[in-house]
């Protein structure tokens, strides 16, 4: 018998994810939190261990209320995923397979090309405007869906409120997908959640637990959106995708404000400092709304082996779609010092 791959999927690269650094300070690929877990979730796993012989609640029915109660919307309205990585492989299965077109930035977020290929749709790059997403020249293109990730990534731009509800308005596509992944480490007022428009049933959002909840391990993510949407999704996921240590984490986390708030507050000044730090020494470093900044250089390979002799891994911006640049998550203070020595 021969097994045959289906022919698109030779045309795949997989997602290739940030190196480890030696020390948790000198991590910076991966845009993971540098601040220290909150002590309730940690309780929250704890107690949550106790049960690990019995199977999750499928729809993290606990975690979905509490979502449901801070964004208000219906909690049929929203679905928990497995990283919001899986929920974003469950709407190109649902929405894009056999023929569905795909519409993003250029660079766009890896794993929404990846998903997109993997079930054979066509995929349209739109080049970046002023590092930003070009949204009047994306509604022009008919698709399947239109993926926006605000703030960008790999570049921590962000377009306004009033910008999505105008391409939202504008769009061909059939679906807008807004990715929030970064949106809590925003200061800029134009800067603003897309909710109101997953509320109405105008566009899908997606939020991850791990960037301003530190939840990069347990691999939670959701989405808000049109009810119908949700049930289809609901069809195809797989049932347990998420775990029950994972699901308390993730409801002590929601409810854990005051952890959320000293998370952001180190971004935002750990990011001024950040960007300062490379300017003076001489990188062209782009405005960044999100927990990491972009530095565009010639050398990118030189820029990263600075960092590498200090014990700094930072992420090339080939390997994300933008050669000639590399992306530094914000770090911790400590992080901060080994970045000053490296640039020093
Ligand atoms: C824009 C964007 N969306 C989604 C994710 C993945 O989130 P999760 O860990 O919830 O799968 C990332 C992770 O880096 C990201 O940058």
């Amino acid at each position: 018998m021969t097994l045959h791959t289906r022919p698109w999927l030779d045309s795949v690269a997989p997602y290739v994810p940030g190196r480890r650094a030696p020390s948790p300070d000198g991590s910076m690929a991966s845009n993971e939190s540098p601040v220290p877990t909150s002590q309730r979730v940690v309780e929250a796993i704890a107690s949550a261990a106790a049960s690990a012989t019995r199977y999750p609640d499928p729809l993290a029915d606990a975690l979905r209320a509490e979502l449901a109660d801070q964004h208000r919307v219906h909690p049929d309205q929203i679905l928990v995923g497995n990283g919001s990585d899986e929920l974003i492989f469950l709407l190109a299965i649902a929405y894009l397979a056999h023929g569905g077109r795909a519409i993003c930035a250029d660079p766009a977020y890896q794993v929404d090309q990846i998903s997109a290929r993997i079930v054979n749709a066509d995929v349209s790059g739109v080049p970046l405007r002023d590092w930003a997403h070009d949204l009047e020249a994306m509604a022009q293109l008919p698709a399947t869906i239109a993926y926006v990730v605000n703030p960008h990534n790999p570049t921590g731009t962000v377009r306004s409120r009033a910008d999505l509800q105008r391409f939202v308005r504008a769009a061909r596509a059939d679906l807008v997908v807004i990715d929030e992944a970064y949106i809590d480490f925003t200061d800029d007022p134009a800067a603003r959640t897309a909710l109101p428009l997953a509320r109405a049933g105008q566009a899908v959002v997606l939020r991850t637990f791990s960037k301003i909840d530190g939840l990069a391990g347990l691999r939670v993510g959701y989405l808000v959106g049109d009810r119908d949407i949700v049930a289809t999704l609901r069809k195809i996921r797989a049932p347990f995708s998420v775990g029950s240590v994972a699901q308390a984490a993730a409801l002590a986390a929601a409810r854990d404000h005051a952890h959320r708030a000293r998370v952001r507050s180190h971004a935002i000044a750990h990011r001024a400092d950040l960007t300062c730090l490379l300017r003076r020494a001489g990188y062209q470093v782009i405005p960044s709304q999100a927990n990491f900044v972009c530095v565009i250089t010639p050398d990118e390979a030189g820029l990263l082996d600075r960092l590498a002799a200090h014990g700094i891994v930072a992420r090339p911006g080939s390997a994300l779609g933008l050669p000639g640049s590399v992306r530094i998550s914000v770090p911790s203070s400590r992080g901060l010092a080994l970045l000053a020595a490296a640039l020093g």
